[in-house]
């Protein structure tokens, strides 16, 4: 279903001026979609439909204005008003809730946080060049995470929850089952790693990431019944990465950083890396035409922390620098490919 257009009846042509006047609107539908899926009112919509003073009590909100940001979330087809002026869930509004199988809620969420607030400063990167983390958080965005727990949870469950929608095509596009053990840097609470176990019962893992992400992962792990073939390791990518496994993945790290930074971190995995081992980055990689791409809609998010999506040679003149070689870049079914490099 898609969203609907406030400016045109149906039917109607749309003007270019009416156009931009509806992409306006469709930003405030993302700021109150992000608003609701913080206050979680889909969970309290699971069981049927509720009145908004009813959900304002559930949620902690100003029951009129509730009332008044979910009209207008009706008129977006995120929720549905009934006749008795009550609110139900749509199948837009579904996946916000977190215990849907691929929920958008902890994604929308994230958007309500540190995340969402510096990208609402692109304009500060774009007139000075800058990350625009410093003037919203007064520190980096992952040093912020790391003191600030409940949106560190919406941020770590965000990734979790994007990779269950990402997981199926990466695993079904290359052959993991050439490694001994794959070291997943920096991989959240191990969804990914998670799978790739599960489907390669040869391959040992380590799950990589900050002390007060990882411990997620393990519980997860253990969880899962394979606590046994994966170890789990906290640690700081730019000092040292776990050493001497073959295969070596970092999904959606490299391009949270500018040449420098990343530039450290791959050196980070080179001390580490096998001789005979395999550097795999999962990244959004620009097209060579710059058509309209994932990426490059994706960059308006990382721009404004400091991060940066780049083009196959802007891979492989990073990876020179940090003494890898790019081998090939895999396409997936998904908006991720797999730059594969190995060390020289
Ligand atoms: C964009 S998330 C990607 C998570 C996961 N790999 C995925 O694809 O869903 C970036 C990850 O980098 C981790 N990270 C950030 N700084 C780090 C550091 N200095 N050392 C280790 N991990 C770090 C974060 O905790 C976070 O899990």
């Amino acid at each position: 279903m898609p969203i609907p257009s406030f400016t045109t009846p149906p039917g109607g042509s749309t003007a270019p001026p009416l156009e931009l006047l509806d992409l306006a609107a469709q930003y405030v539908v993302a700021r109150s979609v992000a608003v609701a899926a913080k206050l979680r009112v889909a969970d309290h919509l699971a069981d049927g439909p509720r009145s908004a003073e009813e959900l304002a009590g559930l949620c902690g909100a100003h029951p009129r204005s509730l009332y008044r940001m979910l009209r207008l979330l009706a008129a977006a087809g995120i929720f549905a008003k009934t006749g008795d002026d009550r609110f139900s869930l749509t199948p837009l509004g579904d996946c916000l809730r977190a215990d849907h199988p691929v929920s958008m809620g902890s994604f929308f969420r994230m958007l309500d946080g540190p995340a969402g607030r510096i990208a609402f400063e692109i304009g500060h990167t774009v007139r000075t060049g800058e990350p625009a983390d410093q003037l919203v958080l007064g520190a980096e965005l992952f040093e912020y995470l790391a003191k600030h727990p409940e949106d560190s949870a919406d941020f770590d469950e965000a990734m979790t929850d994007l990779r269950k929608q990402f997981t199926g095509p990466i695993l079904m596009a290359y052959d993991f089952s050439q490694f001994t053990t794959i070291v997943d840097i920096a991989g959240g609470q191990g969804f990914f790693l998670q799978c790739l176990l599960a489907g390669n019962p040869t391959v040992k893992g380590v799950l990589f990431d900050q002390p007060h992400v990882v411990e997620a992962g393990r519980a997860a792990m253990a969880e899962a019944g394979l606590a046994e073939r994966c170890e789990v390791v906290s640690g700081d990518f730019f000092e040292s990465v776990p050493a001497g496994a073959d295969g070596y993945c970092l999904s959606w790290i490299i391009h949270d950083w500018n040449d420098e930074r990343a530039i450290a971190i791959l050196r980070s995995v080179r001390r580490a890396i096998a001789p005979n081992g395999r550097l795999l980055l999962i990244e959004s990689v620009i097209p060579d035409d710059n058509q309209p791409d994932f990426s490059i809609i994706q960059e308006g998010f990382l721009m404004p922390i400091g991060g940066v999506e780049r083009t196959g040679a802007e891979y492989s003149a990073l990876l020179d620098a940090a003494g890898f070689r790019l081998e090939q870049i895999v396409p997936t079914l998904c908006p991720q490919s797999i730059v594969e490099a190995v060390p020289v």
